[in-house]
C-alpha cells in the first residue's frame, strides 16, 4: 500500500443525547458511517474510559473522535468536563510516546448540528491522511466493522 492509498481508521464514541441525535437527524449517519469511521455509542461523553482509547489506538484505530454534548447541555451535569479533562491528560501521554495530538479530537456536538459533525469527521479523515498510519498499533492494520 502506498502512502497516497492510505484510509485512515477513526473509533468515534459519541454520546447518546445530542452528538448521536446530530447523527441520526437528516441521514448523516449513513455519511458518518463512511469506511473510515467506526461508531461506539455511549451514555456520556464523561463515560469514555481512557483505557478505551488506548485500546483503539492499540487495536488499531489511526484517530479516536469522542464527541460530547456541549458545556451545560450534558444529561448528567459534569460528564462533558469530565471528558475534557481526561482529554488533556490523554493528549499529553500519548505525546509522550510520539502519538501526535491531532490523532485524538474531543468536540462537543448539539443535537441540531449533523452537517458540522460530518464535516469534523471528514476534517478529521483529511488530518489523518496526511499523518499517515499511527505508530501504536499492535494488530495487523484495520479494525473489522
Ligand atoms: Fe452528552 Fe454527557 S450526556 S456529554
Amino acid at each position: 500500500m502506498s502512502a497516497s492509498d492510505f484510509e485512515p481508521t477513526i473509533v468515534g464514541f459519541l454520546c447518546n443525547w445530542c452528538p448521536f441525535t446530530a447523527v441520526d437527524l437528516a441521514g448523516s449517519l449513513t455519511r458518518a458511517k463512511s469506511p473510515n469511521f467506526r461508531l461506539i455509542r455511549v451514555v456520556c461523553s464523561g463515560t469514555v474510559d481512557p483505557k478505551f482509547v488506548l485500546q483503539s489506538f492499540l487495536e488499531g484505530a489511526d484517530g479516536v473522535f469522542i464527541g460530547g454534548c456541549w458545556p451545560g447541555d450534558c444529561h448528567y451535569i459534569h460528564g462533558n468536563l469530565k471528558a475534557r479533562r481526561r482529554v488533556a491528560l490523554l493528549t499529553e501521554v500519548l505525546g509522550q510516546v510520539g502519538i501526535e495530538k491531532e490523532r485524538l479530537w474531543l468536540r462537543w456536538i448539539a443535537a441540531s448540528e449533523s452537517a458540522r459533525f460530518v464535516e469534523m469527521v471528514e476534517e478529521m479523515t483529511r488530518q489523518l491522511r496526511v499523518l499517515g498510519p499511527c505508530a501504536l498499533a499492535r494488530r495487523p492494520r484495520g479494525i473489522s466493522p
